[in-house]
């Protein structure tokens, strides 16, 4: 990773169907989003052995309608800023990813090109004791094809600057990746309930992008997605609709508060 490419960055505080609507047409690269999973209950269940609860965010409860009238309008509007040639990455549980490759597949007529096993080798135990665990998370990897451009693949980077204990380095890099829940080393700006392990967002920029090139979270949560971005020489662009996460997502993409950024530009704008 290298810090001192210049890049820049914008935040955006606010709804991303309200703010996407203000991104120009064809105007970015690379497209990660990790929606909300539509999982919440109102009480979040826990046990008597360990501290996790199950998720209980106001931003992650929906009708089933409304859950799907909400994909469907996020997705095209993604689908319109991205480029020709631009890759999206959708990632998800089971609880949502099956609706999502639907919409992408089938109402978005995008080409899949993968779709990855996240493994997490220290998942969360089973709370009620009636399901195997889950300990895989699932990514749509889609591109929009058109105007004679296909998707980028940084191949050689992919084998070489890719490993864990499924995938050797130097070898083509398969469609599992072994990473350990987010540390606690990454959570140092604060708590966010289902932040992502930085690990998981390099490896999509890394494999489907160039320095300089512009990338999108919709729902930045932490901000994993702008601090990895940065790091990488990646412009970028996140949405985060909850204020609880804003002083989070400005240390991570700033942790040493500096006043003027010489190797970065960073905006933050409140809608
Ligand atoms: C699954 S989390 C993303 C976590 C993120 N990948 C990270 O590493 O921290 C989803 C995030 O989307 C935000 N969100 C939900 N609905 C949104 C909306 N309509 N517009 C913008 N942000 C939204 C939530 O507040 C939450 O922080």
């Amino acid at each position: 990773m290298c810090g001192w490419v210049k890049s820049k960055h914008k935040i955006f505080y606010g709804d991303c169907l309200y703010i996407l609507n203000k991104i120009p047409s064809e105007s970015i690269d690379l497209i990660i989003a990790d929606p909300p999973y539509g999982l919440a209950k109102k009480k979040g269940l826990g046990w008597a052995y360990s501290k996790h609860v199950t998720l209980e965010e106001e931003w992650d409860l929906f009708s089933k309608d409304g859950f799907f009238k909400f994909n469907k309008e996020w997705i095209n509007e993604c689908v319109r800023v991205l480029k020709h040639g631009g890759s999206l990455w959708v990632m998800g549980s089971f609880h949502n990813i099956y609706q999502l490759g639907f919409i992408i597949q089938h109402i978005m007529d995008l080409k899949i090109n993968n779709s990855i096993v996240w493994f997490k080798p220290n998942a969360q135990p089973n709370i009620t004791c009636r399901f195997f665990t889950e300990s895989t998370e699932h990514l749509i990897w889609a591109s929009k094809n058109g105007e004679g451009k296909k998707w980028i693949f940084n191949y050689e980077d992919t084998k070489n600057k890719i490993s864990d204990d499924l995938n050797p380095k130097g070898k083509q890099t398969r469609n599992v990746w072994k990473i350990p829940l987010t540390t606690k080393k990454e959570k140092w700006a604060g708590h966010h309930p289902t932040q992502k392990p930085e690990e998981l967002i390099r490896r999509i920029i890394l494999a489907c992008t160039n320095k300089g090139d512009t990338i999108l979270d919709p729902f930045l949560g932490s901000g994993t997605t702008s601090a990895v971005a940065k790091n990488m020489g990646r412009n970028s662009i996140g949405i985060e609709k909850e204020r609880k996460y804003l002083s989070i997502i400005k240390k991570r993409i700033n942790p040493l508060q500096k006043k003027i950024n010489e190797d970065t530009e960073i905006e933050y704008i409140n809608v």
